[in-house]
């Protein structure tokens, strides 16, 4: 008691402030602290820790606005003054041994600015007609033992209650739809279940907890059921503790686990878990979507894998699955789905689960447990750790392999064949040939294949399937013939050869910027190091170095003031010799300039014909090609300033692409695919601002979004196409700092 009212005193000290504080609300929080910790009423409450005030910038009173009673007196009080003359309160948290009166709770809904209230003891019998506040989003029991009615659920957006006692209940179903409820943890006990409409009621409710008082040795225990209808969809976190000690209720949950269907999270812990004995076992698998489905498995678990013979509970694909410190057999899971087993201090003596079928197994933890005999072979194929168990059979090859200092998360082990000075010894060691040996010059992976290739990841190279499947790094770089060592985790240096993909040439155009102009080619396999050797009609010309794109996509240019002199429309031709590697030579045909007047298309998805004005230059048809996204269009007529052309069917979407080729003088145009009615492509559509919803609208439903793209609402103000456009400037921004750089 010396030490809370030294702190007191200390807080005292560096509170205490100038202001005055409102007199109604100093009376009130006075002598609430001096009932409880018996503060000389002289001292103003907005100078303790106890509250949080705020200057009114009205009347230039402090008023409260936070309480937080956070020591617990020594005997049980209740505090029976008017709290409802604070006025300002949104916050509320009150530890053990303090409870308020049945007529604070009466008057709750009168603190319309409370956001928060946490409690630690409800006792007093509360009416059942509780109205809250608008303003409350967050109710919290400790320990409640008195019904709690309608009003509790109606507008709060979270709501704990920690544990409960005889004569805690809740409504048997909710009368309110509340859509802001999302976090919900409730207590089940003996003649109290929880509401049977949750699903309906909250529909977007994410988190449930449920601690669940099943001892079935508690004086007056009655059986609890706890029934559920319908889907919760929005459900991702479900909890469920069992708390009793020996003698658990079995509980049937199958109501709310069917019925989860994007549940990510699952936690059970403590004895009380029933099976259904119709199914069998706990089948989650229906849960599709999520890569990161997780179960932690708790306390249960023995009694749980008594229930069923074999696997007691499948999960979603991809699921993960955790337990520290209990002991069940490993039989008791159904492998089949999971990516990871983690796995700490599992007593029960067995060997280790058979991953022959666990096709999706990436990653399997499992230590200071007891488990025996061997690693098989197939754990070869996973990353691994089995430190501090009872393995006395032998390590397969893999492991052999690598050695102790590599492999000293398979240590301490009894195992026969492998100890702590074991050093790498490979005989099984192989490397498949049939590797690819085509690297973009932009730079790739060569991916080999083999046995024994080990666990590693270096700069150079990383594990794609443990021992299976490495990725070998190879830098940007041209030419052929050439080789990459690496050394593997086995000690094993392996050498690749390889060559980069050869040079080809697709089409050129020719841009100006800032008053000069460029020339520029499209192709593959150009050089990214450095110089590219053109050849343009015979002549010998150095073009910059490759910059942008894939190696789908690379250009390469020129300034155009070297180009050799042509007439409009002559033929021309083009090859590059990159690292010795000679492309295809091409013919192109010369034009200055091609444009295209439209600065996006808008096109039907279900296909159609559209009109495209600019300046084609030539009036030869042949020399003309249209593709979208690669697919080619029919030309149905053509003038040198307009044409028509019949377009596929695609999806709709906002990412294709036009390239009108004309005699090798490619452009591209930015085309959004829309189903219905197309505005005319001309049109400059207006930019129609997102609706904003109602910030005074207190129910918030998610909004589903519209399928069907409607054209007004298509991203094709100036703004954006000008960015897509501007592409082919920003890699000549590219190749104009390099061509300085060199
Ligand atoms: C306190 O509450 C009163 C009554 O609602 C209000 O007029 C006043 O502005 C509030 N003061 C502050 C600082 O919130
Ligand atoms: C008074 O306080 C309110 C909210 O705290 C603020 O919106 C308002 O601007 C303040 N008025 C003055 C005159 O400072
Ligand atoms: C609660 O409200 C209902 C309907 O307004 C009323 O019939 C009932 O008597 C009220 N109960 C209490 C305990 O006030
Ligand atoms: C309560 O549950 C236990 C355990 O499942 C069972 O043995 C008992 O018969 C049940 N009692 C009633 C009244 O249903
Ligand atoms: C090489 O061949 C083996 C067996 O024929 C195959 O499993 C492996 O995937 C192949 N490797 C590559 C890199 O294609
Ligand atoms: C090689 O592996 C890398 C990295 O996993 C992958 O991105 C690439 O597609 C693979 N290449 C081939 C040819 O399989
Ligand atoms: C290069 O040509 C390809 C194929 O014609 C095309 O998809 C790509 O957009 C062109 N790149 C540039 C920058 O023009
Ligand atoms: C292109 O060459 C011309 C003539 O030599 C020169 O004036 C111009 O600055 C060059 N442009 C660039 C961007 O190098
Ligand atoms: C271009 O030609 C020069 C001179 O022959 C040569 O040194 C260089 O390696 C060539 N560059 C490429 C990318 O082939
Ligand atoms: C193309 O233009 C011609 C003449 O300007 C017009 O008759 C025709 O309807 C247009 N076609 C389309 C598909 O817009
Ligand atoms: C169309 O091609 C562009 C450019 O190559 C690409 O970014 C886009 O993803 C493609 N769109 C579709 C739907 O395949
Ligand atoms: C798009 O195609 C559909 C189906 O052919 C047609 O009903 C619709 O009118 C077309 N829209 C326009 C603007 O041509």
């Amino acid at each position: 008691m010396k030490i809370i009212i030294l702190t007191i005193f200390f807080i005292y000290l560096f509170n205490f402030g100038q202001c005055i504080t409102d007199p109604d609300q100093k009376l009130v929080m006075s002598d609430v602290l001096k009932q409880l910790y018996n503060v000389d009423s002289s001292i103003d409450p907005c100078t303790l820790q106890f509250t949080y005030c705020k200057t009114d910038n009205i009347t230039n009173y402090q008023v409260i606005l936070n309480v937080h009673l956070y020591f617990a007196p020594n005997n049980a009080q209740t505090l029976n003054q008017d709290f409802t003359k604070l006025l300002n309160l949104t916050f509320i948290r009150v530890v053990e041994n303090i409870a308020f009166n049945s007529s604070f709770y009466d008057n709750l809904y009168k603190l319309t600015k409370l956001e928060y209230f946490d409690i630690h003891d409800l006792s007093v019998p509360i009416s059942e007609n509780v109205t809250l506040p608008d303003s409350l989003e967050t109710v919290k029991f400790d320990k409640i033992s008195v019904p709690l009615g309608q009003g509790w659920f109606k507008s709060i957006a979270q709501m704990q209650i920690f544990s409960a006692s005889a004569g805690f209940s809740l409504p048997k179903e909710l009368s309110n739809v509340n859509p802001l409820l999302q976090t919900l943890g409730l207590s089940v006990i003996s003649n109290s279940s929880i509401p049977t409409n949750i699903p309906q009621s909250l529909p977007n409710l994410q988190q449930l907890v449920l601690n669940i008082y099943n001892d079935m040795d508690q004086d007056d225990y009655q059986n609890i059921t706890i029934s559920s209808k319908g889907v919760y969809k929005k459900l991702t976190d479900l909890e469920i503790y069992f708390y009793n000690d020996v003698n658990a209720q079995p509980i049937l949950l199958d109501q709310i686990l069917s019925n989860t269907p994007v549940l990510e999270y699952l936690n059970i812990d403590g004895l009380g878990y029933a099976i259904n004995p119709l199914v069998g076992f706990l089948d989650l698998s229906y849960i599709k979507g999520k890569r990161d489905f997780f179960m932690d498995l708790g306390k249960f678990s023995n009694s749980f894998c008594q229930q069923c013979n074999g696997s007691c509970f499948k999960l979603p694909e991809y699921s993960g699955i955790y337990s520290y410190e209990w002991s069940y057999p490993f039989s008791c899971i159904d492998l089949r789905n999971l990516s990871s087993l983690e796995v700490y201090q599992n007593g029960y003596e067995q060997f280790l689960p058979n991953i022959d079928n666990a096709l999706y197994i990436q990653l399997i933890i499992i230590q200071e447990s007891i488990v025996v005999g061997d690693i098989p072979e197939s754990y070869c194929k996973v990353e691994l750790n089995l430190s501090d168990n009872q393995l006395d059979g032998t390590v397969p090859s893999c492991i052999l392999c690598i050695g102790y200092l590599e492999a000293s998360w398979v240590l301490p082990n009894p195992f026969s064949n492998f100890n702590s000075s074991s050093i790498p010894y490979c005989p099984g060691f192989l490397l498949d040939q049939n590797y690819t040996n085509l690297v973009a010059t932009d730079g790739g992976y060569i991916n080999i294949t083999g046995k024994n290739l080990g666990w590693g990841n270096y700069n150079d190279y990383f594990t794609i399937i443990p021992n299976e499947k490495l990725a070998v790094r190879i830098g940007v770089g041209f030419g052929k013939n050439l080789q990459k060592t690496i050394t593997l985790q086995n000690n094993q240096k392996v050498t690749l050869n390889f060559s980069y993909i050869p040079p080809t040439i697709k089409s050129y155009s020719i841009f100006e910027l800032m008053n000069s102009k460029f020339f520029v080619l499209n192709g593959t396999g150009f050089n990214f190091k450095g110089e590219n050797n053109v050849t343009i009609n015979g002549i010998p010309i150095t073009f910059s170095n490759s910059g942008g794109g894939s190696n789908s996509d690379n250009i390469i240019g020129f300034n155009f003031t070297q180009f050799p002199s042509l007439a409009i429309e002559t033929q021309f031709t083009v090859s590059i010799d990159v690292g010795g590697q000679v492309s295809n030579q091409v013919t192109f045909y010369y034009f200055p300039s091609i444009t295209i007047t439209e600065k996006s298309l808008v096109l039907n998805s279900t296909g159609g014909s559209i009109n495209i004005t600019g300046s084609f230059i030539t009036n030869n048809s042949s020399l003309i090609s249209v593709s979208i996204n690669g697919t080619k269009c029919s030309l149905i007529s053509y003038t040198n300033s307009l044409f028509t052309i019949s377009y596929p069917q695609f999806e709709v979407g906002d990412d294709y692409v036009l390239t009108l080729v004309v005699g090798g003088y490619a452009i591209n145009l930015p085309v959004t695919y829309v189903q219905g009615p197309t505005p005319s492509p001309t049109q400059t559509s207006t930019s129609t601002p997102t609706p904003t919803p109602s910030p005074t609208s207190t129910s918030t439903p998610t909004p589903t979004p519209t399928k069907s793209q409607t054209p007004t609402s298509e991203p094709n103000d100036d703004g954006s196409l000008a960015s897509n456009l501007s592409i082919p400037s920003c890699l000549l921004i590219i190749l104009l700092i390099t061509q300085q750089l060199i």
